[in-house]
């Protein structure tokens, strides 16, 4: 018997980031830091950071929405979420689940998806696979994040790094030769000691200790987590190229999760993409794991910088450690 594929792509896409932010001279009143030390070593200059009250799913429903209206799809007619988080408003129910209800998506299954910078990478390509056998019609892939609840305010090394915000993308069925081309994912989980929140699973479970020790918050080897990153950002490009067939001098545009711009810089420069064709927003936003990516690419489409035909690529690396790229052809029309 004969199935029948389809092609699968981005058929709208939004984002949202919360309104307050906070700048690195705020953040030099809260630790021993400057302005000059956070932008020379990492490209950022402020971060949104989510108000009382406001967990990751109100975020991811406002980036939804944006989506489903880019894409003209009604949430009813959503068959599938996909959340891509390392921050859900709690560990159960899914983020997933409590933002099908929000959306009204009451047709639709309901999970979240654990690869930290990697998840929305990975949640296109599960997207990717439920379209192209027919499975599903419609998926929504979010990748959201508060991080700014899971950051100690005390630890330098880090509380500077990161930021709050939400993208999503609804993924359907796309015209022969457009779409998702390939993907390359992978994990190395002899490093996740390099980048974790040690408490509040079930191999730590939160005491008086616990909370005392910070181990509730984020902690990073920062120079292990950036010597990875160096190694797999363009390695995983060229992987994902590899299988579809194309040169890297194909790319169009290169969305890199926004991590580090020295990081970013050396994948460009690995791959020959120069500067003008890679998508850059961490200057704003600093890094928000499983929402760098969508954000960045709604915020380049928004801006009407693609072209149908276009060939994109995402790539993205994080706790785990985990990466995954996505190599696609633009199927959408001009925004501008
Ligand atoms: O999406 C998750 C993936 N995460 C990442 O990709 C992060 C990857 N790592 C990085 O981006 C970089 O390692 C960091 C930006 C985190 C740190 O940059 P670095 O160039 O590796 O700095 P470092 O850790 O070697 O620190 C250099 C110095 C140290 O002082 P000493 O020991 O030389 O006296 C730090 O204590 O800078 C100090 N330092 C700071 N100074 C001012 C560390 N953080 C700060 C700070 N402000 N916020």
């Amino acid at each position: 018997m004969q199935v029948k594929t389809y092609n699968a792509g981005i058929c709208g896409i939004g984002y949202y980031v919360p309104e307050r932010i906070m700048t690195n001279a705020d953040l030099a009143e809260l630790v021993n830091t400057s302005d000059e030390w956070i932008r020379t070593r990492t490209g950022i200059a402020q971060r949104h950071i989510a108000g009382e009250g406001e967990a990751v799913t109100d975020l991811a429903l406002q980036a939804a929405k944006r989506a489903l209206a880019d894409a003209k799809v009604e949430a009813e007619d959503i068959d599938l979420v996909v959340f891509a988080t390392l921050t859900p408003d709690r560990i159960i129910p899914s983020a997933a689940s409590t933002l099908q209800a929000a959306l009204g998506a009451k047709h639709a299954a309901a999970f979240d998806l654990s690869a930290a910078c990697s998840g929305f990478v990975y949640g296109l390509s599960v997207a990717s696979a439920f379209v192209q056998q027919g499975i599903y019609e419609h998926v929504l892939v979010v990748g959201g994040e508060v991080l700014s609840r899971f950051v100690d305010w005390e630890d330098r090394t880090t509380c500077v790094l990161f930021g709050d915000g939400a993208g999503a993308a609804l993924v359907g069925r796309v015209p022969e030769g457009e779409g998702f081309l390939a993907f390359d994912l992978g994990s190395d989980g002899s490093g996740g000691d390099a980048l974790d929140i040690p408490a509040g699973g079930s191999r730590l479970p939160v005491t008086e200790q616990v909370l005392a020790a910070h181990q509730q918050f984020i902690h990073m080897d920062g120079k292990a987590v950036f010597r990875f990153a160096v190694k797999v950002l363009g390695q995983t490009v060229e992987d994902s190229l590899k299988k579809c067939g194309l040169p890297p001098e194909a790319i169009d545009w290169l969305v890199p999760h926004q991590a580090n711009q020295r990081i970013i810089d050396s994948a460009a420069t690995r791959l020959g993409t120069p500067a003008e064709k890679v998508v850059i927003n961490i200057e704003r936003y600093g890094n928000m794991s499983a929402a760098s990516i969508p954000v960045a690419l709604a915020e380049a489409y928004e801006a009407g910088k693609f072209r149908r035909g276009d060939v994109i690529a995402l790539a993205g690396f994080g706790a785990g450690l985990t990466w995954g790229s996505c190599i696609m052809k633009w199927s959408k029309e001009d925004k501008s």
